[in-house]
């Protein structure tokens, strides 16, 4: 009869929660900086989505609920696991392998394991990427260099395991020597990739506290297997002995290294119809839309394939403007004008390029090139009116002042066309955000190299391709 081979994870409890209770009241304690100071590098927040991998008994996940993170954990200890849904009832707390997360893809923000993620256990990382979030951040520690540090003696009762355990223990801990955990992660996709410091202390009360506490930790239960417990203690004991100082805890620091990454989001070249997706809805409606545009201007211009998810609102926007330009009774010259002044002063290429034309092919490219460069010489005197108050209401419409709707007054507005005109620009103000902010570049056929492109040196680059 074959027996298959248990798989690694599930043996971990037999060293791991063979004192679950100690561990998680007399040594995991100690580990609180290492949590906290890990939380705040990455920012852990209200409702961020969090994954502890390598939890232990839990206590890294309640700090991070307290900090308002919705918390999951996973550890192959089930011991372990058991006092960490203890400590955090509402969280999901999982018996598992970290090679193989039982989450589905991107589903946390935040992916932490505190010296859960050895040198031994790389693949991890694959799963960690894989159940965060694109531009979730990852915040791993490791042990640094142990052997020449102060506080390496509290380890020093681990080193009664057998030779092949010993060396699997220095396999585990090379991640944190310098640039090996960088290139790993950075080999299985992770970017912005930043190595962080992380105070590390433990304290214990006096050798017979340490001694407990030591004893409960994983690698203890590989010393004893090799020497017995007897020994294991009388070892541990003996070394913390040198350290006690009179009124003061035993106390050793140990280096930790903390590696902090990101899952790359994709990056996909924007098309000139921005981010949107245009395609997703087409029909009836959006193929008179497009055609509408097409009879307008000759082409469907990149605006009307994305106004076409709203193609009333489109419409009903633009006869909203033409109801406005008809109580500010303005000409189609000077709406011209309020909308090359309104959107250069915007930085909006787009609108500054189809109106720049349509203004130059009715009245001349030097008044639309000087009204784009805001120098308005080719401009009378209540034009000008129009343009330095479109480019007010624009950049800074907080500081306008009863002077500055004087200057209309005096052009001939009276306050009903004021309103009027100021509402014209605010409207085209809106249009111009939506588009900008939605990224539409402008279209390929403003791209003619005449004096109006020149003029437009701002905004979104005109498209290379449909
Ligand atoms: C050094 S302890 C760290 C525990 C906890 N993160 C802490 O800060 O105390 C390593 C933990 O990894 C867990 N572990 C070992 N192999 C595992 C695996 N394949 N999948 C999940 N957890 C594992 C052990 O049960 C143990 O709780």
């Amino acid at each position: 009869m074959s027996s298959e081979p248990v798989p690694q994870w599930q043996v971990v409890d037999a060293g791991w929660g063979r004192a679950a209770v100690e561990f998680a009241t007399l040594a995991e304690p100690g580990n609180c900086r290492e949590y906290v100071a890990m939380h705040l590098r990455l920012g852990v927040g209200p409702g961020d989505r969090l994954l502890d991998v390598a939890c232990g008994a839990g206590l890294a996940v309640e700090l991070a609920a307290l900090r308002g993170a919705r918390c999951a954990g996973i550890d192959a200890s089930e011991r372990l696991v058991a006092v960490a849904r203890d400590r955090n009832p509402g969280h999901d707390l999982r018996v598992g392998d970290m090679l193989a997360l039982p989450w589905a893809d991107r589903s946390f923000d935040v992916v932490t394991s505190f010296r859960g993620i050895w040198g031994t256990t790389p693949d991890a990382l694959d799963e960690v990427r894989r159940v965060l979030a694109p531009g979730g951040l990852v915040g791993l520690t490791v042990w640094g260099h142990l052997k020449p540090a102060p506080g390496s003696w509290v380890l020093a009762p681990f080193r009664l395991a057998a030779p092949p355990q010993i060396d699997h223990q220095a396999a585990m801990v090379s991640l944190g020597r310098p640039g090996i955990g960088d290139e790993l992660l950075e080999r299985h996709g992770f970017v912005d990739v930043e190595r962080v410091d992380i105070p590390f202390v433990w304290e214990f009360a006096d050798p017979a506290a340490y001694a407990r506490a030591i004893t409960s930790m994983g690698p203890a239960h590989e010393a004893i297997a090799n020497v017995g417990e007897e020994q294991f203690v009388a070892t541990a004991i003996e070394v913390a002995e040198r350290r006690v100082r009179a009124g003061l805890p035993l106390r050793a620091e140990l280096p930790v290294v903390g590696l902090v990454a990101r899952r790359p989001r994709p990056t996909r070249a924007s098309p000139p119809t921005g981010h949107l997706d245009v395609d997703a809805a087409p029909g009836p409606a959006v193929e008179r839309f497009h055609e509408q545009c097409a009879e307008a201007v000759g082409f469907v211009m990149n605006t009307a394939r994305v106004w076409s998810r709203l193609p009333g609102e489109h419409d009903r926007l633009f006869e909203l403007l033409d109801d406005v330009a008809r109580v500010a009774r303005l000409t189609f010259r000077q709406r011209g004008i309020l909308v090359t002044a309104c959107a250069s002063r915007l930085g909006d290429s787009y609108c500054a390029l189809a109106w720049g034309r349509k203004l130059a092919d009715h009245s001349g490219p030097d008044v639309a090139v000087s009204v784009l460069r805001g120098v308005d010489d080719a401009l009378d005197t209540s034009e000008r009116a129009l343009a330095s108050w479109a480019r007010h209401v624009a950049g800074e419409p907080n500081t306008t002042t009863a002077d500055d709707l004087d200057q209309l007054r005096d052009a001939g507005y009276d306050d009903t066309q004021i309103l009027a005109i100021t509402l014209y620009v605010g409207l085209r103000i809106a249009f111009s955000s939506v588009n900008d902010a939605l990224g539409i570049q402008p279209d390929r056929e403003f791209d003619d190299g005449g004096p109006v492109q020149a003029a437009v040196d701002f905004g979104r680059r005109i498209a290379t391709c449909r």
